[in-house]
């Protein structure tokens, strides 16, 4: 039986009830760590929640800074979209919580962690997963797997009971999670992938139909495959994608509508809102797209599908991810310069680059008389290009015979 217990805490329902939970069921100590991982939502009053939740300390974190600069951006730089559309805010979020968590478990002289992720879904394998790489000693408590409650409304009872607080707020018919990277919304009439979100699903971008009818345009500005300014203005990362979630929300930009595949074998439809994501993906795609040499750029795409499933998969903390960052560290030396975009309704569009190294060379492209381009050369080229074409024809099809 574990005598002391870190609990990864939102200060919702779930995970205060957890926190009471654990202390009638193993007669244990609870301390909570919450991240903050530059969510809109403020955190308020966590600590005292957690307390009278039954904790005997909280710890809140603030991580956007490491959030940004040790998981988003790398996931960015990557190129790493899940099943090509999920910029993954929440899988990238999960390592993080994890890692925080069993340090401060460590610290404080805990024999385990808990959490609040359900038995069916990516969180708990990602959380558990991570958690076993760091600190393989401790033990690791999942309550919803195998609590007694099976409803929203037992658990509430149970809040009553013990008295803690519940917070008064209305019944929100969607599972959210959110950071700075993206929201992601699940449950409810979600569940039926022939229906339409609607409207109150929508957490941070108005609907295309609402957003201003002029175009606003956007020049972000790349240092080694990083953003570092936003239209002109220098800005570090946090305050950067901040940024870009305004402005981008506000044109409705960012949402995403996908039936995707779970680790644990379901569909599942989710919803994402993820301004700032989808528009610096853009960005830097586009900018490699200008800087990267043709087989780079080409390999590079292969693998940015497995990173991505690597995060989804919860494996970060592996070997396999630090040789993937060192490969994509790489390639990003030469990734610099400018893009500009236009969002509008919904809808992002390249309206211009620049890069210092860009390998876009006029007196080739041309096609006028500045052309440089050995056009004769072209001819010796197909031949020998053409050779293994031309000759599986001729002797399996008698061609040319
Ligand atoms: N399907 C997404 C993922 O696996 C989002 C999960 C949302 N999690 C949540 N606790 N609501 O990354």
């Amino acid at each position: 039986m574990p005598n002391k217990i870190a609990l990864a805490y939102s200060g919702g329902l779930d995970t205060s009830v957890i926190a009471r939970w654990l202390v009638e069921n193993y007669g244990a100590e609870v301390i909570t760590v919450t991240g903050n991982l530059g969510q809109q939502k403020e955190l308020v009053n966590i600590e005292e929640k957690a307390m009278r939740s039954g904790a005997s300390a909280a710890f809140i974190l603030d991580l956007a800074d490491e959030f940004v600069s040790d998981y988003v951006f790398p996931a960015l730089k990557a190129g790493a979209l899940y099943e090509g559309l999920y910029p993954m805010a929440t899988a990238l979020g999960r390592p993080l919580l994890a890692k925080a968590l069993v340090e401060i478990a460590i610290r404080e002289g805990c024999d385990a962690v808990a959490h609040g992720c359900t038995g069916k879904g990516n969180d708990q394998v990602r959380f558990e997963a991570s958690a076993a790489a760091l600190a393989p000693q401790l033990k690791v408590i999942a309550p919803l797997r195998d609590w007694e409650f099976g409803s929203r409304e037992e658990e509430i009872a149970y809040c009553e009971q013990h008295g803690i607080p519940v917070a008064a707020t209305r019944e929100n018919p969607y599972s959210i999670d959110e950071n700075l990277w993206g929201t992601s919304i699940e449950c409810g009439v979600l569940e039926d992938p022939k229906v339409a979100p609607p409207a109150d699903a929508f957490q941070r971008t108005c609907s295309p139909q609402q957003a201003p009818d002029q175009a606003t345009a956007v020049t972000i500005e790349f240092s080694n495959g990083t953003p570092v300014a936003l239209d002109g203005v220098p800005m570090d990362g946090v305050r950067l994608i901040h940024a870009l979630n305004e402005l981008g929300g506000a044109n409705g930009v960012g949402r995403i509508d996908m039936v995707e595949n779970r680790l644990v074998g379901i569909k599942s439809r989710e919803i994402y809102e993820a301004p700032a994501a989808v528009i610096l993906h853009r960005a830097h795609e586009e900018l490699e797209r200008l800087t990267l040499d043709r087989e780079t750029a080409h390999h590079k795409r292969k693998m940015a599908a497995d990173y991505a499933n690597l995060i989804y998969n919860g494996q970060w903390f592996t070997p396999l991810r630090q040789a993937f960052d060192a490969f994509i560290e790489a390639t990003q030396a030469v990734v610099n310069g400018w893009v500009r975009l236009s969002l509008y309704k919904g809808t992002i569009t390249t309206e211009a680059r620049w890069s210092p190294n860009s390998l876009y060379d006029p007196e080739l492209a041309t096609y006028t008389s500045a052309d440089t381009f050995d056009h004769k050369a072209s001819a010796g080229f197909i031949k020998v290009f053409s050779l293994p074409m031309r000759t599986w024809h001729q002797v399996n099809e008698g061609k040319g015979q």
